[in-house]
């Protein structure tokens, strides 16, 4: 019988600080996090980017005072894993509590005048951790600094300002490398020619550099900071219960109440970070109560070091465990400190830094998730687990129990759940000769779960013969294993020995087919131990060691643009005119606006099938569940249940007969809350019949199915041309997709003001069409729903059309229920449902002419389109356009067909086609060159187009200066010098390779879709002189509106500060075309230009009499002048006819070229970016600072989607990559060492008629970022270039 439990001594109140201000609450519900809480009182600040800890957005920090210490700790967590109930006694800081836009904090003020923030949705998250690394030092190292940010995602910025911002309250490294500087390293010693100018110091930057503006920062003073409450410093910690809707919570502070609760409810569930439960509850549903909190448990944080070793209280934090270990290197010898380090090396990559401040030791051994860092270091070190009972008590011995035994099966240990608590972990320090060390090997270096982990340790005699081995291996087997067999065949032998290690080898492969950390450990031993073994490796460091990573730097150049200055605020580096309230999180997100009145929640009821008919639809479960309001699928749609994104209406609303992918939208749940909303929604149950389904590319051509519109360039007889060629060459390239990742998922909120009248407010870069749609699903007219759009928090295409199911789902729902209705998805939802960058095959065949000139090139484009077509005949029709990339081939078949399969509607991302084709038209280009054994370099330039030549599509080029542009990076990069000594480094690594690629490339800037290519805008003077601004584009991050702004104050020739854009909104501006194609500035800005010169020509009588501008517009007003202005643009000579292959198909290119320097590790594969340099072409840039923001975020998402973002699908068509967990976006340690952007110098643009002879950017830098990609395949080259006489290696999958 379980032994009753009086909860009469336990506190129903919750106890902290918000911001500096006390709160108590009563009987707070467990299930609340919080994120959750802060967010519903208001403070916005913080953001729900994933809910899974593996993005930052929601980051704060929470202060504790440590009694037995009289310490203060300020860590970084994650607010959507933390459980409200678990801050009591503790002080809670968010974004809020540092600043406001008035007076922001110096964290928010750098980060913002330093251009750190472009959508801002991740910014208060990286403020954040910023300001904690400072609460607890306030004069970080720069290394420190670059650590402090391993939680933190940002997918715009590419993370280079962020850096440059944060290293600005640090002191600089000793030896830190400089950048090149604004002249690429012309100065002495090849540094910058402003060198000797005195160094950056913390309060006052340098002179005006792209790299930092012209104001003083604010200077850093830490006694300034809010001061932990003396109130909560005295407050001793009691026992709490709190019973919420669903579950119980204790939170216990001695172990003897642990094990009292443990025995009345064995089910109880212990918490220790909530790093593992929180994802458990939110994504796998699963309901546990009560919780047993032991975070506060004196006894479990215990930490002592002895002679024979180190031994820490269970639920130890991970970052404390690390704190420990660096403390216990100081007091032990160099030997015994093997083990502490083997432990510091495998933290050093755990999770990220918020994740290590909460997640507790025992957490992760009692997960004993297979693929755990920590546990093949306990099970390798012969650690030992002390667990104890409740059916013990507090005084009674523990039972020990090694690592070695405590793992006996899929997420299985020794403990036993109804009683067990683990309370201590020892683990003995390292004896002379004996060695130990932890190997990780994941997609992303830096808080990423491992691909394989591994942990080694042996113990040697003074003669090396082996005594003792240990091997902990994560990532092989369903639970942290070891390798007995080869434990076994090594004991007795001698290490050193060729041949044990080979025999080893061969064991290990019969435990684990997993040798290279092995061999790096057999090396590593030989080299401390100074053995002297004969060997064919070079330098064996490059062999032991893992590749090392240096602090980041860059040096941006705006000299290329600034030669033209006859602007006044056009073509002035400004920050972005919302980057205070981004980073100060006032900025708002739709998701951030208050609750409306009645206002309700819908939940996604979604298919979980790839393909089959829907037999039955149960509701009854759900529509009984308190708090549920309706449920609504297709035969509520009062008007049509049909739309399509383009050319074609073949997508349901909501799905009626047949499901066509797993995740299509099949019905909504409406009730008074999310997470009511989303419960009821998973008890809808569905009866379906399996149909078959292609998931793949090949899948669906091997059963044709396509969408219906084969679209073909065809320029020359090609047939003929190829009979003429000297030397003909075939192959095949693949592309995977990529998920866009931005940060804020989508969101809409529609408000059914009565009348028949619908306001929607999405998060949609495209609010044209989802008012267009949201009326034609509602049968109503289109002047009836006005669609407004605040800002985004990221976009890149992927919001160009999926947004509208969900705004049509939630008009629906407001329609019947005649209230507000919201709904945020969850990143799973968001990433199953919305579709991604479309993958491509492309089947090439090239014909070169006997001096290697491209003759032909014919080649059949496939691309992957998911269940409807969406955009995708518009992305193949981009990708026909981008084929050549720079190259002149005067016979072109190109033919695109987009295949229909079963997963989700694929769609619009960053390039739009073109990076697709440019990878394939690259991958041509490398694979020629390696097979007629010309240098790459060679062979691209012998091809180059020339001005005036024509393009496939017969598009004349002018202002043709990618070839200047791309020798200047040549020169500035100093290519040739780097490749002589990367094949230098090449000959002498066996183990270690570096590679080195030069990338061109030109971008088609207009819409395909001629009609597009207009837009609008429209200027209201107000009486006081403010100027509201209103166009069709939306704000994104990319600094649109602030650059509309200064075109505006441009064109007005008055201060940015008199002109304001509210939103984007339907009602201003109609018919507005999607923010996309990179043509958001030029169409806009046209459109702004133009409604500013309707204005002047009005007011140049009250200007000639030399009127200051109140005045001007004051007597405009009285002499009764029309103050507003509706300006408007369409893009001339336009008009491509496909099939005639005749008409312009694009307006202008933008152009650049990249070069990538990699080192790789061929036992590992990891690798990393050395160097990076950028050169482009943007005409005359309206915004240089703004400009090269774009430039590096794009090139880093370029880099993203080739190296390390793959998603991966389960055969059943479910995509198995739904969350930060496991797809993984660059992280602020992804960026290349030395990244240096600048542009095209002396170049005209005497044919580029746009806004200021500006150029469209968002999109042509992104496929740059795939030089990373082709530097790694040259490093790959180089290891097999050594087998010579064979045909050169392909790597045909990208
Ligand atoms: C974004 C993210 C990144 C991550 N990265 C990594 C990584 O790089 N490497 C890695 O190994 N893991 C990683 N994890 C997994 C997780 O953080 C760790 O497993 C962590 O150590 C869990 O600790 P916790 O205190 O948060 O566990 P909780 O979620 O609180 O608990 C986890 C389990 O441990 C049990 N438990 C807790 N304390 C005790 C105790 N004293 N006795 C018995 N049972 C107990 C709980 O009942 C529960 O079953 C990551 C998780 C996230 C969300
Ligand atoms: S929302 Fe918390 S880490 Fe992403
Ligand atoms: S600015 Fe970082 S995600 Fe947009």
């Amino acid at each position: 019988m379980t032994p009753a439990l009086d909860v009469s001594a336990y506190s129903s109140k919750l106890h902290f600080y918000l911001n500096g201000t006390e709160i108590i609450l009563t009987n707070p519900d467990p299930d609340t996090t919080l994120l959750q809480y802060v967010r519903s009182i208001g403070l916005t600040g913080s953001k729900l980017g994933c809910a899974e800890g593996g993005c930052g957005a929601c980051t704060v920090m929470v202060s504790n005072y440590d009694k037995a210490t009289q310490h203060i700790r300020h860590l970084n967590v994650n607010a959507c894993l933390t459980p409200l109930c678990s801050v009591d006694g503790k002080h809670v800081i968010t974004i809020e509590g540092l600043g406001d836009h008035k007076n922001p904090h110096p964290v928010q003020e750098r980060i913002a005048l330093c251009y750190g923030s472009q959508c801002g949705f991740c910014t208060p998250g990286i403020a954040m951790s910023l300001y904690a690394l400072l609460r607890n030092n306030s004069t970080p190292s720069e290394h420190e600094v670059e650590e402090s940010f391993d939680g933190n995602l940002c997918r715009c910025t590419g993370y280079r300002p962020i850096l440059d911002a944060a290293k600005s309250f640090a002191a600089p490294a000793a030896g830190a490398k400089k950048a090149g500087g604004c002249c690429g390293g012309a100065g002495a010693n090849g540094g910058c020619c402003k060198d000797e100018k005195p160094e950056f110091a913390s309060t006052v930057p340098q002179e005006s550099s792209v790299r930092f503006p012209s104001v003083l920062f604010k200077a850093y003073d830490p006694t300034q900071e809010l001061i932990f409450p003396p109130r909560l410093m005295k407050k001793t910690a009691e026992p709490l219960h709190f019973q919420g809707r669903k579950a119980q919570w204790f939170r216990p502070t001695t172990l003897a109440q642990v094990l009292q609760i443990k025995a009345a409810y064995p089910q109880a569930k212990f918490i220790g970070g909530n790093t593992e439960v929180g994802v458990e509850t939110k994504f796998k549903y699963m309901e546990y109560s009560p919780f047993v909190y032991l975070h506060d448990v004196a006894e479990l944080q215990g930490i002592s070091i002895t002679p024979e070793g180190i031994t820490i209280g269970a639920n130890v934090t991970v970052a404390n465990f690390q704190k420990a270990l660096k403390q216990a290197i100081e007091t032990v010898s160099e030997e015994q400190a093997h083990v502490l380090r083997a432990f510091l090396a495998n933290i050093k990559y755990f999770a990220g830094n918020q994740i290590r401040n909460a997640a507790s030791v025992a957490g992760n051994i009692a997960t004993a998730s297979p693929i755990s860092d920590l546990n093949p270091v306990f099970v390798a070190s012969n650690s030992t687990f002390s667990i104890l009972s409740s059916e013990q008590s507090v005084d009674s011995t523990a039972r020990v129990v090694p690592a070695t035994e405590f793992f006996v099966g899929y997420r299985k240990t020794a403990l036993n759940p109804a009683t067990d608590i683990l309370t201590e972990i020892h683990i003995p320090l390292t004896r002379p000769g004996e060695y130990i060390r932890s190997f990780k090997q994941a997609k992303r270096k830096d808080d990423d779960i491992a691909i394989v982990t591994a942990a080694i340790r042996v113990k040697l005699a003074s003669d090396n013969t082996i005594v003792e081995t240990g091997f902990g291996y994560g990532g092989m087997s369903a639970f942290t294993c070891q390798a007995k067999k080869t434990s076994a065949f090594l004991q007795g032998k001698t290490w050193g020995d060729n041949d044990v290690l080979q025999g080893a080898l061969e064991a290990l492969d019969q435990d684990l087919p997993m040798e290279s950390f092995f061999v790096r450990f057999w090396w590593d031993v030989i080299e401390q131990q100074k053995l002297q073994v004969e060997h064919e490796h070079g330098d064996i460091s490059l062999m032991t060691q893992e590749i090392h990573r240096d602090l980041s730097f860059g040096a941006q150049s705006d000299k290329g643009t600034v030669q033209f200055s006859e602007t006044k605020i056009v073509s002035q580096s400004v920050a972005h005119v919302a980057a205070m309230k981004q980073v100060t999180g006032e900025a708002i997100y739709t998701d951030d606006m208050p609750k409306l009145h009645n206002e309700l929640y819908g939940a996604m009821v979604l298919s979980t099938r790839a393909h089959a008919k829907i037999v039955s639809i149960d509701t009854s479960a759900a529509l009984a569940h308190p708090g549920v309001k309706a449920y609504y699928d297709h035969k509520d749609v009062p008007g049509n249940n049909v739309w399509g994104a383009a050319m074609f209406d073949d997508e349901e609303i909501f799905a009626s007969e047949e499901v066509h992918c797993v995740g299509q939208i099949i019905g909504v749940i409406v009730a008074d809350t999310q997470v009511i909303a989303q419960e009821a929604a998973r008890k809808v149950k569905i009866e379906y019949i399996d149909l078959p389904h292609v998931v793949t590319i090949d899948e669906a051509i091997a059963a044709d199915s396509y969408i219906p519109l084969t679209k073909s360039i065809v320029k020359g007889d090609v047939d003929a041309a190829f009979a003429t060629c000297a030397k003909v060459f075939e192959g095949q390239t693949r592309l995977g997709g990529q998920e866009q990742f931005y940060l804020e998922t989508q969101v809409v909120l529609v408000n059914n003001k009565g009348e028949g009248e619908f306001e929607i407010y999405a998060s949609t870069q495209n609010a044209n069409e989802t008012q267009a749609v949201v009326a034609s699903v509602l049968g109503i007219s289109a002047h009836k729903v006005a669609c407004k759009v605040k800002r985004l928090g990221g976009g890149f295409g992927g919001k160009e059309s999926r947004t509208i199911p969900l705004a049509c789902i939630m008009s629906i729902a407001s329609h019947h229920t005649k209230r507000p209705v919201r709904c945020m998805l969850d990143r799973n939802e968001d990433m199953a449902i919305s579709g991604q960058r479309n993958p491509f095959m492309g089947k090439w065949k090239v014909g070169l002419d006997e001096n290697n000139k491209l003759v032909a090139l014919d080649t059949e484009l496939y691309l992957n389109a998911g269940w409807s077509s969406d955009l995708s005949v518009a992305v193949m029709e981009r990708a026909l356009g981008h084929i050549d990339n720079v190259y002149y081939i005067p016979n072109v078949r190109a033919v695109g067909r987009c295949c229909r399969t079963n997963i989700h509607s694929n769609t619009a991302f960053r390039g739009f086609g073109g990076p697709q084709a440019n990878v394939i038209a690259e991958t041509y280009m490398t694979e020629i060159a390696e097979r007629i054994g010309m240098t790459q370099e060679a062979f691209r330039e012998l091809n180059f187009y020339k001005e005036g030549q024509l393009t496939h599509f017969n598009q004349e080029l002018k202002d043709w200066h990618l070839p200047k542009g791309y020798f200047q990076l040549k020169e500035k990069a100093n290519f040739d010098a780097r490749r002589a000594a990367v094949d230098e480094f090449n000959k002498k690594s066996k183990w270690r390779k570096r590679g080195l690629a030069f990338i061109p490339t030109k971008y088609g800037i207009s819409f395909t879709a001629l009609h597009l290519n207009q837009a609008g805008a429209m200027i209201h003077i107000y009486h006081d002189g403010s100027v509201l601004l209103s166009h069709g584009g939306v704000e994104m991050g990319q600094g649109l509106h602030t650059k509309m702004i200064q075109v505006c104050s441009e064109g007005l020739d008055i201060p940015m500060e008199m002109i304001h854009i509210v939103e984007t909104s339907t009602d201003k501006v109609a018919n507005a075309s999607p923010t996309a194609a990179s043509a958001s500035s030029d169409l806009n800005g046209m459109a702004v230009k133009n409604a500013c010169d309707q204005i002047n020509e009005r007011l140049e009588p009250y200007r000639a009499k030399g009127l200051s501008w109140k005045e001007i517009v004051h007597h405009a007003y009285f002499d009764r002048v029309n103050l507003s202005a509706n300006g408007f643009y369409k893009v001339p000579d336009l008009g491509y006819k496909w099939g005639e292959n005749k008409g312009q198909l694009f307006f202008y290119f933008t152009m650049g070229a990249a070069i990538s320097e990699v080192e790789v590790d061929l036992l590992t594969g990891a690798h990393t970016v050395i160097r990076s340099d950028v050169n482009m072409d943007l005409g005359r840039s309206i915004n240089p600072s703004i400009d090269i923001g774009q430039i590096e975020g794009a090139f880093i998402q370029g880099m993203g989607w080739s190296t390390t973002e793959e998603s991966l699908y389960f055969p059943n068509g479910r995509l198995f990559t739904q969350g930060p967990g496991n797809y993984k976006i660059p992280g602020f340690q992804c960026i290349p060492q030395e990244f240096n952007v600048s542009f095209f110098e002396d170049v005209t643009h005497d044919s580029v008629n746009t806004v200021y002879k500006s150029k469209g950017v968002g999109e042509p830098p992104l496929f740059l970022g795939s030089s990373v990609y082709f530097a790694i395949r040259n490093a790959l080259c180089s290891k097999l270039e050594a087998k010579a006489g064979e045909r050169p290696w392909v790597l045909s999958v990208f």
